[in-house]
């Protein structure tokens, strides 16, 4: 019964399905004719858990918060198919031939994704004349067939340099990005492929998109790239690369892999398609983990999906040494503040709090801090930021050792027990010159979204408590004279 109430919580600021299961997003896009998002994903409408049949689930937004699930978009024709990830793009000159004049050039809206009847996975196409909300699918499907078990999720885009399609889609279990070109969405040629990064057991999940570099003129490319299992913190990971992309070839300027973040639950980034320009690089991930996914509290349904992000790049500052070439991420989603909390220039002694009461259990908090010493071993001193739920019952406890000048993030792990739902995340994080740190998170049921440095760094962890909403947030230290705290505010939000 106290499974079934934590989970019974929806979340406010991120997208769950109405009943049955939900993995990756999908078929992400922008419609600019009715200035509306739309994301599909990865549904069975059936159970909440993954099984084949698989469907793509579908919702619409006009503020990439609230949202509105319409019937699934596309449906498997046989028993135990698998309509798997994939992604939509807006074919506005009609290079597929599959619109007529009676279509708007805005909505002649072409899905990819992959088929699993069972022992094989194809490309397949559909289309949709009625702005995304049901799908045609192509009779002379499939559109790239390599007989392969292992091979899955196209991202599509349109490159204007090289005036063609480019789809990148893994060949998961060789360690294979590989990357096809096609003038028309149906015939693909092939062009090259990218292996790099952690192997994990398996890619999944590419994507491909020229980010601009903050502050100048110039963009870089990135390749987003999932692997599962094998995350540095176990199971489900998002990484990327950065690079040059010419149509043909990525190539990356370094040969580091970095994550797109490094919480346990952060999986299966996609980009929006058909963005505008000036709106940037815009993703949504889901925030869950392979190792556990399955077998968090539920009543009918399971699965979440992260926040919109914004993303840019910019030469980040990740040691005393180097400035590294890396994503900047902040959350997109419109809320009412109800209720404000802020306290400025404290310095936080042993024994100190600062306390704060949260109504809605909703919330986004800043906490900027510098610490005024340094530390030598073997003392530990703590910045620690509790998160408690409204029975007393459990906390989330989230800080800083300033010996190992690291951030932890420890879940409770009472409610929901699992081996690999572990509690102890952390983060190395460069200060600034004056040894100054910044953190802005976003806090909803059973999910807890972190942004490190201007978001140069973030984590995404789910949590569980037993009675659903935290209410009480505190910053305590077990040192004296170490932990200025330049602004710790917090703002309660409503939708
Ligand atoms: C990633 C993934 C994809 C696949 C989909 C199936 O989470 O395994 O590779 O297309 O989920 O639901």
């Amino acid at each position: 019964a106290v499974l079934a109430c934590a989970a019974e919580v929806r979340p406010l600021l991120h997208f769950t399905p109405e009943k049955g299961w939900l993995n990756d997003p999908n078929g992400l896009f922008y419609d600019r004719k009715d200035d509306i998002w739309h994301i599909y994903f990865q549904s069975n409408p059936k159970n909440p858990f993954w099984e084949k049949e698989l469907h793509w689930g579908h919702a619409t937004s006009k503020d990439l918060t609230n949202w509105t699930q319409h019937e699934s978009a596309i449906n498997p024709s046989h028993r135990g198919e698998g309509i798997l990830s994939g992604s939509v793009v807006v074919d506005r000159n009609n290079t597929s031939g599959f619109f007529n004049d009676s279509v708007h050039p805005e909505h002649r809206i072409v899905a990819l994704y992959t088929r699993n009847p069972g022992l094989i996975e194809t490309q397949e196409a559909a289309y949709s004349v009625d702005g995304g909300y049901t799908f045609t699918k192509y009779e002379k499907n499939p559109v790239l067939d390599v007989k392969s078990s292992q091979f899955r999720d196209p991202k599509v885009m349109w490159h204007e340099a090289s005036n063609q399609w480019i789809m990148t889609v893994v060949e998961a279990q060789d360690y294979q990005i590989q990357i096809y070109g096609s003038d028309d969405l149906k015939n693909w040629n092939f062009h090259s492929n990218f292996s790099a990064g952690y192997p994990g057991f398996q890619f999944e999940c590419p994507g491909l998109s020229e980010v601009p570099i903050a502050g100048t003129n110039e963009t870089k490319w990135v390749l987003f790239l999932a692997i599962n299992p094998g995350a540095p913190w176990g199971g489900s990971a998002s990484q990327y690369f950065v690079g040059d992309f010419d149509g043909y070839e990525f190539k990356a300027i370094d040969s580091l892999t970095r994550f797109v973040d490094i919480g346990k639950d952060y999986y299966a980034l996609q980009t929006f398609s058909n963005v505008e320009k000036k709106d940037g690089v815009i993703g949504i991930s889901w925030a869950s983990n392979w190792q556990y996914a399955n077998k968090v509290p539920a009543s009918n349904w399971r699965g979440m999906l992260a926040m919109a992000r914004n993303f840019t790049l910019d030469y980040v500052s990740v040691n005393p040494q180097k400035k590294l070439l890396s994503l900047v991420e902040s959350p997109i989603f419109e809320a009412n503040v109800s209720k404000t909390s802020e306290k400025k220039n404290v310095k936080l002694q042993k024994g100190d709090s600062i306390e704060f009461e949260t109504k809605s259990g909703v919330f986004e908090f800043e906490l900027d801090f510098q610490t005024m010493k340094n530390i030598t071993y073997p003392e530990q001193p703590n910045l620690d930021l509790y998160i408690t739920s409204s029975n007393g019952k459990e906390s989330i406890r989230f800080g800083f050792e300033a010996d190992v000048g690291a951030f932890y993030f420890d879940r409770p792990t009472n409610v929901f027990q699992n081996p690999y739902y572990s509690n102890v995340v952390t983060a190395n994080i460069q200060p600034t010159k004056k040894y100054e740190y910044n953190i802005y998170g976003v806090v909803d049921q059973n999910v807890i979204e972190l942004f490190f440095m201007n978001g140069t760094t973030s984590s995404t962890n789910i949590f569980y408590f037993s009675d659903g909403k935290p209410s009480k947030v505190e910053l305590k230290s077990n040192y004296n004279d170490l932990f200025k705290i330049q602004k710790f505010s917090l703002r309660d939000l409503s939708v």
